[in-house]
């Protein structure tokens, strides 16, 4: 099952009205993460295509487990930083949901014109989260590799527990906190009240109604049959739910 772009996805993708592409490493919603090696071969793709702008979201850079190093487009292909666009923000390895920050960095035309679309049409964020935002990027960072070390154990917990369900495969992701198994092997069985599980939103809806247990269907990220759960909870809630799951899978004939 095939979580990332190849090179030849993309240049198959790209066409001379191509104005921009989004990169997402590690991604919502599967959890993937690009190495230097495939974000390079990705940047000779963009290197024929001079007129396409990258705009890449970082947001789980803090978030990848075991040796996996984080790596981003403009510092593997340093040919594509004037027309790359990083972006990042506070909502997920400082737990800043709330505060609504996110920042972005690029060439000066381009955050100009952002900054002039802001100005006009929303009311921006406030002066206080924008002072919390600076403190947490600029306050002590020790918090990040704990808070790395517990959510890889989720991972890994959630995982296992899901490659043990019946007709589930899980791959182990590099980052972020969603995993994004594959539901294939359900696809034809028959829920106990006697539905067909044809897609993975009729999937996610009986699992909604039998367990209780809330998933969000893959083919609204594009990429199906699969489901999205994200691990950003407690161990016993993540335990529970994953029993759930079980159960349900195994009640499916
Ligand atoms: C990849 C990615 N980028 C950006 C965001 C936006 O986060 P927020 O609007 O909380 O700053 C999210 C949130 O789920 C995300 O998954």
């Amino acid at each position: 099952m095939a979580l990332r772009s190849t090179p030849s996805d993309l240049a198959k993708a790209l066409t001379p009205h191509t104005k921009w592409v989004l990169l997402n490493s590690p991604s919502n919603p599967s959890g993937a993460a690009y190495t230097r090696a495939e974000l390079a071969a990705i940047a000779a793709v963009l290197m024929d295509f001079p007129n396409v702008l990258i705009l890449t979201d970082d947001m789980y850079e803090h978030l990848v487990y075991g040796d996996f190093e984080f790596m981003t487009i403009a510092q593997v292909e340093p040919r594509l930083y004037d027309r790359t666009l990083t972006m990042n923000g506070v909502s997920k390895a400082y737990a800043m949901t709330g505060w609504r920050i996110g920042y972005a960095a690029g060439p000066e035309w381009l955050i100009k014109g952002m900054g002039a679309v802001m100005t006009q049409t929303t009311s921006n964020p406030s002066s206080i989260s924008q002072w919390a935002a600076v403190e947490a990027l600029n306050g002590p960072q020790d918090f990040i590799p704990k808070n790395k070390l517990l959510f890889q154990e989720r991972r890994d917990l959630v995982v296992s527990m899901l490659n043990q369900a019946q007709g589930l495969k899980c791959p182990t992701p590099e980052g972020a906190f969603y995993v994004y198994p594959s539901c294939a092997g359900l696809i034809g069985k028959k829920s106990p009240s006697g539905k067909v599980i044809d897609t993975d939103e009729t999937f996610a809806l009986e699992l909604l109604e039998a367990e209780g247990v809330a998933v969000v269907h893959g083919s609204a990220f594009g990429l199906a049959p699969n489901f999205r759960i994200s691990y950003a909870t407690s161990n016993a809630e993540l335990e529970e739910s994953c029993a759930r799951i079980q159960r349900f899978c195994a009640s499916l004939g």
